[in-house]
């Protein structure tokens, strides 16, 4: 589902070998090892539970041949507008008076050491991008929005993300706020 093919190394895992569990119809996992310590403690503690209990974030657990390999928490967002205010396709919504932009937020994103760089981070992208298409047939959503670590941003400009536009909050945090605009891919598919 990506609009452009920007990878310069083909996939190794098919995507369609993945399975995706929600957290909640799983064992409680407590060897997971992406190498972020706070993506690998927020998946080996309670605190999954606690956020898909308190209904902050769902999570799901991605397995290939029964091995657990990734995870993602998701969750709904706003982006308020003036992160996006050097965008053409956005401006025309400050004037329609639009304050933030709906979307669909990555919360949590990791790949286990040893599935890493192989294709399944972009698997999961497209994955969560087609989940949020969905989502957006039954309340709108245009965005997926991640605050990424420093280290990540390289992967997320490759799987098609932008930097917003640094507000003077965001210059504090060692996270860079990124968006994807699904209108890119919804085009794609309502031309097929
Ligand atoms: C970042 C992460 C999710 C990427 O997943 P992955 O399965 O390794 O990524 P893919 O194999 O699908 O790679 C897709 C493209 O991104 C590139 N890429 C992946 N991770 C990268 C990184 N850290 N830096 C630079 N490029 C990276 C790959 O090289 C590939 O591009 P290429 O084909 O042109 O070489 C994974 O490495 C990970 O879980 N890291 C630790 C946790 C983390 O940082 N999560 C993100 C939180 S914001």
């Amino acid at each position: 589902m990506q609009p452009v093919d920007q990878f310069s190394h083909p996939c190794i895992i098919d995507p369609e070998t993945l399975k995706y569990r929600p957290f909640k119809e799983t064992q409680r996992v407590r060897d997971f090892c992406c190498g972020a310590p706070d993506l690998d403690e927020f998946l080996n503690t309670d605190e999954v539970e606690e956020y898909d209990n308190e209904g902050l974030g769902r999570t799901m657990l991605v397995y290939r041949n029964g091995d657990l390999v990734a995870y993602f928490t998701i969750s709904s967002e706003g982006l308020r507008i003036e992160y996006l205010r050097t965008w053409k396709s956005f401006s025309r919504m400050s004037e329609m008076r639009m304050e933030s932009i709906p979307a669909v937020k990555i919360g949590r994103l990791a790949v286990s050491r040893a599935w890493q760089k192989k294709g399944v981070g972009r698997a999961l992208i497209d994955h969560i991008a087609g989940m949020a298409l969905v989502m957006g047939q039954q309340f709108g959503v245009r965005l997926l929005l991640v605050e990424s670590k420093k280290s990540a941003e390289p992967f997320y400009i490759k799987c098609g993300f932008e930097l917003t536009v640094p507000t003077r909050r965001q210059r504090s945090r060692a996270n860079r706020t990124m968006f994807f605009d699904l209108a890119k891919i919804k085009d794609v598919a309502d031309k097929e």
